[in-house]
């Protein structure tokens, strides 16, 4: 993708922050597919922020400049591996919660059933 923004322009912050629901046919390998993907894109894009994975749920919040997270926004969104998107901030901020992009779930989770 060509580059339309500085990763390194600190002047216009925004954050997203969402919550929404996999797909039926979701599976723990796209999941580490997707924290894969988005640990390496956000790095280039200087977005900050955390995904987190339930098993029933997705929690993600992203920071960054707003031209990275309008452009993330209209990918995640758009996205048809969840549904039931609820947006609850797209907004300014003056500055970020997060010092990097980290996320967690499923892949070293313990799952239901593991003993010991
Ligand atoms: C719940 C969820 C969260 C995602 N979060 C990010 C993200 O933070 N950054 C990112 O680049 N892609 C994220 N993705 C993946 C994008 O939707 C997209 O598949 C990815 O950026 C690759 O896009 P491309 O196929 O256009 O290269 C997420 C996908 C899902 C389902």
């Amino acid at each position: 993708m060509p580059t339309l923004f500085n990763p390194q322009d600190e002047n216009s912050l925004m954050l997203f922050r969402y919550t929404s629901s996999p797909v039926a046919e979701f599976t723990a390998s796209d999941f580490s597919l997707i924290q894969k993907i988005s640990t390496k894109r956000n790095a280039e894009f200087g977005v900050t922020g955390q995904l987190e994975f339930d098993g029933t749920r997705f929690f993600q919040e992203i920071e960054g400049g707003v031209a990275p997270i309008a452009l993330l926004v209209g990918v995640i969104l758009s996205d048809p591996r969840h549904r039931d998107i609820s947006v609850e901030a797209f907004q300014r901020i003056e500055m970020r919660s997060h010092a990097a992009f980290v996320t967690g779930g499923l892949s070293e989770q313990r799952k239901p059933g593991d003993t010991g």
